[in-house]
C-alpha cells in the first residue's frame, strides 16, 4: 500500500463554506442492511472512501452487486448471494464488516467471520453481538478464529440486554430480528444518529422497528423486506472536525449540511471554551477567536460526547489558557494522539484513561504520524497552527474516513499538500 502524508504549514485562518458528506459509519452500516433483500438497495449521501469501498467489496465477495453511481449514490442488489462466510483478508481493517453478521443470519440462517479489525483503540469484544444472537435462538459457535451463527427456519424474537450500549452490537441485533418471528425488545441499546437513521432506512424497506435513538428499541419481526431508497444523514464526526478546525484558527467556517442536535455534546464545550457555535438555515456556523477558556470533558456513548471527536478536542485544547482534562470513557486505548502532539511541543500528558493538557503553547512543525483515524485527525488541526510546516504520514488511516479532506481544508485557505 502507498503511505501517503499530509504537508501543513500552519497559521492560516479558515473561511468560507464546507459541504459536510454522509456519514461514514452510517454508510456502512446501510450496505450491510441491503443484505437483507433481494431487491434493489439504492443509497444516497455516500462518500467515496475507503472503509465504504471496503464494505461494497465484501458485499460482492458474498454475491451482492454494488455500483457507484452519480455525485454521491450506491445501488446495491443482494439477489444473488451465496455465500456466508467473510474471509480475514477482508475484515482486518474494517470493524463495520462483522455487521454482515445480524443480515446473513436472518435471511439465510448462518454467517460466519473472523473477528473484525479496525483502529486500534483498545480491547474491542463481540460478547454483545454474540449474546444478543443467541437471545433469538441462533447456535453461536467459534472454531479457531472465526464465529459461526446458525439458525433452522427463522429467529425467535427475544428480550435482549446489552451488557454494554454498543453501537455495532445494537446494529446487529436490530438487523437480525426484522426477520425474526415476533417482538424483540434491546434494552440498553445505543443511542447513536447513526442507528435511528439505519431503523428509519429499514422501515422503509418494510421493517416495524420502534424506538431507534432510544435506550429501548423495538423490532417487530416480518417475513421479509423490500427494496428502497435512502439518504445517509451528515456525517457528524466530520462536522465536528471541521468546527474544531475553524475554532483551533480562530476563523469563521459554515458547516453546511452538518446537524446541530447531532453534535450537543461538543457545541456545549467548544461554547464553554469560548467559541461561537450557532445554528444558520445551512447547518451550522463556528466562529473563532485567541483566547480561549481550558474546559473538562469526558468521551461517552451518544448524546455524551463522542469518543471520535475527543482527539480532535484535545488538539483544539492546546490552544486554551489553563489546564483541561479530557476523560476517554469509551474505548481503552484512545489517548495515543498525544505523544504526537508533544512532538509538536505540546503540553499534554495521559494518566490511565485522562488527557491533561495545559495551554496555552506554541506548536511547532515536526513529522507525525497518523496512528489512527481520529489520532490522525488531532494532528491535522494541530499542524493548521503549527509553526513551520508539519509531515504527517500513514494518512491512509484518514483516507478512511475523510473524503476530500486535504482539497476541503485547502478550499477554506489551509495551506496542505498531499505527497
Ligand atoms: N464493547 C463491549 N462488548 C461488545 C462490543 C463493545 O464491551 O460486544 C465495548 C467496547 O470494548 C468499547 C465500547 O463497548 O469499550 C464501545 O464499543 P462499540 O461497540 O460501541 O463500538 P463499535 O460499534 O465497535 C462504533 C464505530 C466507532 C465508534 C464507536 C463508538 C464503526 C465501524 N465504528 O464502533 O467508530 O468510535 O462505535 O461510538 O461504526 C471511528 O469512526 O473512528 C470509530 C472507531
Amino acid at each position: 500500500m502507498s503511505n501517503p502524508s499530509y504537508r501543513i504549514t500552519g497559521g492560516k485562518a479558515l473561511h468560507g463554506r464546507v459541504r459536510i458528506g454522509g456519514s461514514k459509519n452510517g454508510a456502512d452500516y446501510a450496505i450491510a442492511a441491503a443484505l437483507l433483500t433481494a431487491d434493489d438497495v439504492v443509497l444516497h449521501n455516500v462518500p467515496d472512501i475507503l472503509d465504504v469501498r471496503q464494505m461494497g467489496e465484501i458485499l460482492a465477495h458474498l454475491g451482492g452487486k454494488v455500483e457507484r453511481f452519480g455525485p454521491s449514490s450506491v445501488r446495491i442488489n443482494c439477489a444473488g448471494v451465496a455465500a456466508w462466510d467473510v474471509p480475514a483478508s477482508m475484515v482486518v481493517r474494517l470493524r463495520a464488516s462483522f455487521l454482515v453478521m445480524g443480515p446473513l443470519l436472518a435471511r439465510f440462517g448462518r454467517a460466519s467471520c473472523p473477528p473484525p479489525g479496525g483502529d486500534a483503540i483498545g480491547i474491542r469484544p463481540l460478547d454483545v453481538h454474540l449474546a444478543g444472537f443467541r437471545v433469538l435462538g441462533a447456535d453461536v459457535t467459534q472454531s479457531g478464529d472465526i464465529f459461526d451463527v446458525h439458525k433452522e427456519g427463522p429467529l425467535r424474537a427475544g428480550r435482549v440486554v446489552l451488557d454494554y450500549p454498543s453501537v455495532m452490537g445494537t446494529l446487529n441485533v436490530m438487523l437480525a430480528a426484522t426477520l425474526a418471528d415476533g417482538e424483540t425488545t434491546i434494552i440498553n441499546a445505543a443511542s447513536e444518529p447513526e442507528i435511528a437513521d439505519l431503523a428509519t432506512m429499514l422501515n422503509a424497506m418494510g421493517a416495524r422497528i420502534s424506538g431507534a435513538g432510544t435506550h429501548t428499541v423495538r423490532i417487530d419481526g416480518v417475513r421479509e423486506l423490500h427494496g428502497c431508497e435512502h439518504r445517509i444523514i451528515a456525517d457528524r464526526l466530520e462536522a465536528g472536525t471541521f468546527a474544531l478546525a475553524a475554532a483551533i484558527t480562530g476563523g469563521e467556517v459554515e458547516l453546511e449540511e452538518a446537524v446541530p442536535e447531532h453534535l450537543d455534546a461538543l457545541i456545549w464545550k467548544m461554547s464553554e471554551a469560548g467559541a461561537e457555535v450557532e445554528t444558520t438555515d445551512a447547518g451550522l456556523r463556528v466562529r473563532g477567536r485567541s483566547g480561549y477558556r481550558a474546559v473538562n470533558a469526558q468521551a461517552l456513548p451518544y448524546p455524551g460526547l463522542a469518543t471520535d471527536l475527543q482527539p480532535q478536542l484535545a488538539a483544539f485544547l492546546t490552544q486554551a489558557t489553563g489546564t483541561s482534562t479530557i476523560h476517554e470513557r469509551v474505548f481503552d486505548n484512545r489517548l495515543l494522539y498525544v505523544t504526537e502532539l508533544r512532538k509538536m511541543g505540546a503540553d499534554v500528558l495521559a494518566t490511565g484513561q485522562t488527557a491533561i493538557i495545559t495551554g496555552p503553547t506554541k506548536l511547532r512543525g515536526v513529522p507525525v504520524r497518523a496512528l489512527d483515524v481520529r489520532a490522525g485527525s488531532a494532528c491535522v488541526l494541530a499542524a493548521l497552527v503549527a509553526e513551520g510546516t508539519t509531515e504527517i504520514s500513514d494518512v491512509h488511516h484518514l483516507d478512511r474516513a475523510h473524503e476530500e479532506l486535504d482539497g476541503k481544508l485547502r478550499a477554506l485557505g489551509a495551506s496542505i499538500e498531499r505527497t
